[in-house]
């Protein structure tokens, strides 16, 4: 493990400004922050950013079609146009670069670079090839995500994730990008989130496709695992020298009382949130408790599948945004009870770094072969207004400096955590919510497209420039 934080810490704080130590963002002298190769960078996924959907015969994808449906999105946003980002993505990466960030997560969306037939679509892929070679010109290491919930609409006609042949498109998909794309990608994740992808997709409707049904939900995270699992390898032979790995939403379930049965509803609620996608892929199995949580709903397993979704890992990417304080409610298992008065964001989601740091100590605990984490997303939504052009976004300045010192606790206590990508690098299409909720470090004015980069931003900045000045 390579987190001897303290003898970096020794290393720097001399050159350390006092000056640099009374920003709201900067990192104490003793953080492993200050590590010059713990990565720093930001995040975005291709739906949320690009637009242009129609353009350059990209696919209808399962989010065209769900943000079209009236109710299913906040005033009816669609990622029709988003930021545009498909016609200004150079302006972007200068923003980036210009930020000082070191790192970039991205997306690729699947129903640009492939039609119905699986052949190439030789536009939508010189986009992104454009893309990653301009970042690699600027030195920005790259991290990207083929699924990113942008299924194409087609196949979702044929079933989408209940149906097994998904997977096998996907691992079509999957050799096709590290073929052509080899080379320009530091690193590989196959999923973003299975949890949303089938919970919030298949299990309770909130997202695309919109269905609702508890063994859906089941199945299709087996089958998007499945995807992962078979697209490993592909990934390794085609690009040998990048990371491949796949990214985690995990959440915290705190109890409300002390009592045995509260307490166990935390324990479910955590073996639902992430035991459910954790241990088939770190212990080759799914735990039984979910099937206790869920009667009935065993997916449909064949020999060897669970081999296959363990196939070892470089890396784990890690999302966290919140935690959810939970109560015993009989059969159901468990059932949220809202703290009151506590901190929380325009999400209404509480803010609690706390359960970032409890979750990763409790993983290296759990997970004997847990492989080196990057936080892939953390971040938070404010209604951030622009006054005289200036955007003083003081509640996420807090959130991140709190949440990456939960982060340097967690190294502290022997988890190898090598970086930290913010979400999100611009205000950008938030699914079922819209444009309503603003997460980004810059933002964007949806009438103009004019980006202006926040407070929050300008102190990462500078940071990032002084971890640089340091000998
Ligand atoms: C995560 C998603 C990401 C973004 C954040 C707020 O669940 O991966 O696209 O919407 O939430």
């Amino acid at each position: 493990m390579a987190n001897d934080a303290s003898a970096v810490s020794d290393a720097h704080s001399q050159a350390v400004s006092t000056d640099s130590l009374a920003d709201p963002f900067t990192p104490p002298a003793d953080s492993s922050l200050w590590r010059k190769n713990f990565l720093l960078g930001a995040a975005t996924a291709s739906y949320q950013i690009e637009g242009a959907v129609n353009e350059d015969c990209r696919l209808p994808s399962i989010w065209d079609t769900f943000s079209a449906i009236p109710g299913k999105v906040l005033a009816g946003d669609t990622g029709a146009v988003a930021c545009d980002h498909y016609h200004r993505w150079e302006a972007d990466i200068d923003m980036l670069a210009s930020l000082g960030l070191e790192g970039y997560r991205l997306s690729i969306a699947w129903p640009r670079v492939m039609d119905t037939t699986g052949a190439p679509n030789r536009k939508g892929l010189d986009f992104y090839k454009r893309l990653l070679n301009r970042l690699k010109e600027k030195g920005i290491t790259t991290f990207v995500t083929l699924y990113h919930w942008d299924l194409p609409q087609h196949l979702e006609d044929r079933g989408g994730w209940l149906n097994r042949d998904t997977a096998y498109r996907f691992v079509d998909y999957a050799d096709l990008m590290s073929r052509e794309l080899a080379g320009t990608v530091d690193a590989w994740a196959t999923l973003n989130e299975p949890w949303c992808s089938a919970y919030l997709g298949y299990g309770n409707g909130h997202h695309a496709p919109g269905l609702a049904d508890g063994r859906f939900a089941t199945q299709a995270m087996h089958h998007l695992l499945l995807a992962h699992g078979l697209a490993i390898p592909v990934l390794r032979a085609n690009d040998p020298a990048s990371q491949k790995g796949i990214v985690a939403n995990i959440g915290r379930g705190t109890p409300n009382s002390d009592s045995a049965a509260d307490q166990r509803a935390a324990h479910l609620f955590e073996v639902q949130h992430n035991a459910w996608i954790l241990d088939p892929l770190l212990k080759g199995a799914y735990p039984q408790e979910l099937f206790e949580l869920w009667p009935g709903t065993e997916p449909l397993v064949l020999d060897g599948d669970l081999q296959t979704i363990s196939a070892p890992l470089d890396f784990l990417g890690i999302n966290y945004y919140f935690r959810s304080n939970v109560a015993s409610d009989g059969a159901h298992g468990f059932r949220e009870v809202p703290l009151e008065g506590v901190e929380r964001t325009q999400m209404g989601w509480e803010v609690y770094p706390d359960g970032l740091r409890d979750l990763l100590t409790g993983f290296n605990r759990t997970y004997r072969n847990l492989p080196p984490i990057y936080i892939t997303e953390n971040g938070m939504a404010s209604d951030d207004k622009v006054i005289d052009g200036h955007i003083d976004d003081t509640q996420r300045i807090s959130f991140l400096k709190r949440h990456l010192a939960a982060v340097d606790q967690a190294i502290k206590a022997g988890v190898d955590i090598r970086g930290y990508f913010l979400w999100s690098l611009m205000d950008n299409f938030e699914w079922a919510f819209g444009y309503e909720r603003r997460f980004g470090v810059v933002h964007v004015d949806y009438s103009t497209q004019k980006r202006t980069v926040k407070r929050s931003a300008e102190l990462v900045a500078k940071f990032l420039k002084e971890r640089k000045a340091q000998v």
